[in-house]
């Protein structure tokens, strides 16, 4: 690094890793030149964008005005499914940006945060770039320890993660175990309850909401990068008590959601046929993996997501690039903190059965080569 560089460089950002998405679908194409490669790999919609959400970003017709930063009619939109009001939600440029905002609002550094691992790599890195310490507290068979991280808690503690379904792992906690968490934490303690996932889960999942109203001091991510297909517009929502949420609004940007997103955003919840072809073509989806990870006999962590991570007797770096190299793209475990583990999106039957089909082929392979060695 230049010299002059490194005098003005913030001392939390000395050693901090930046944010890696994954491989791209140009990379692939790139490197090895296969022109339409499977992407599995974050955790995207295999149906595309709602289409009323793209019927709405078609109508615009001009962007030259500021909108109305409130978002009144969205933010009432989301509130109302749950008898709530607009001052109960705040938007965000993604739930990415939402997770910034709260470290912006209450984290000094050397507060405390306490978050699962592995868990979403961003509270760590936002916890880097704040100057906070994370706590990171061992899952106890691939699911949050609710009872270890209620240890971790102490008196600097200000914000605790729970990641519900858990990213990487697609693992959910019990309700019950849930509930007496929240319950358990000192008052002062923002409950932070990332459900990105939340549309996914089945009706035993956690609605992170029923949550918040026994215990206000809680929060609640959710996106429409996933259900409805929206990654590429950046939306993301929370939901909190009045006062957080009034907290929340005062630190963000003005103008964090653009104009289109927030049209789009608002056509997507009424698209009740997308959302329901996209749950279906999950579950799916999900059966179509299950049975073949059985088959395979590889171990795969219960999902509640649209991802499921699955255990690979070879390096799992090793069978990512084996992967890529056959044109499927997944996440290796290496980098998500799940070593021995591919973390793979649920995609269409097609793109399962790609997906499949090379992992198998890669086993038999591995499976045979101890074998010629040994001739
Ligand atoms: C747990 C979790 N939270 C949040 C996000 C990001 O959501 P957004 O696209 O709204 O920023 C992701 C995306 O992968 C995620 O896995």
């Amino acid at each position: 690094m230049q010299p002059p560089l490194d005098r003005l460089l913030r001392s939390s950002l000395r050693a901090f890793a930046p944010y890696k998405p994954g491989t791209s679908v140009d990379e692939v194409r790139r490197r090895y030149g296969i022109e339409h490669p499977v992407k599995l790999s974050q955790n995207e919609n295999p149906l595309g964008s709602s289409p009323k959400a793209m019927a709405a970003l078609h109508a615009i017709a001009d962007l030259s005005a500021y909108i109305e930063d409130d978002h009144a009619a969205l933010r009432e939109r989301l509130a109302r499914p749950y008898g709530l009001g607009v001052e109960h939600v705040v938007l965000g440029h993604g739930s990415n940006e939402l997770v910034q905002v709260l470290f912006n609002a209450f984290v000094d550094p050397g507060d405390e945060v306490v978050m699962g691992k592995p868990t979403f790599s961003l509270f760590r890195k936002d916890a880097d770039l704040a100057g906070g310490r994370s706590i990171e507290v061992p899952l106890r068979d691939g699911v949050h320890d609710l009872d270890a991280m209620l240890a971790a808690v102490t008196a600097r503690t200000k914000l605790v993660f729970v990641c519900d379904p858990n990213n990487p792992t697609g693992t959910r906690v019990e309700r019950a175990a849930l509930f007496a968490f929240a319950r358990a934490l000192p008052p002062d303690v923002l409950l932070v309850i990332d459900q990105a996932y939340r549309e996914f889960m089945d009706a035993d999942g956690t609605d992170g909401v029923d949550v918040l109203r026994e215990r206000p001091m809680t929060v609640v991510l959710r996106t429409a990068s996933k259900i409805y297909g929206l990654a590429a517009i950046r939306f993301g929502y929370a939901y909190g008590s009045p006062e957080i949420v009034d907290t929340l609004n005062r630190v963000r940007l003005p103008f964090n959601v653009a104009g289109p997103a927030a049209a789009a955003v608002l056509a997507a919840l009424d698209d009740r046929e997308f959302f329901a072809r996209s749950i279906e073509t999950n579950e799916r989806g999900k059966r179509q993996l299950y049975a073949a990870f059985e088959r395979l006999g590889v171990h795969a962590y219960p999902t509640a997501a649209n991802f499921i991570a699955v255990a690979t007797p070879i390096d799992a770096q090793a069978a990512y690039l084996a992967l890529l190299e056959r044109g499927v793209i997944v996440r290796s475990g290496d980098g998500l903190g799940m070593p021995g583990y591919l973390r793979v999106t649920v995609g269409t039957e097609p793109e399962n059965a790609a997906f499949v089909a090379a992992f198998e082929a890669l086993l038999a392979e591995w499976r045979r080569r101890p074998m010629e060695a040994a001739r």
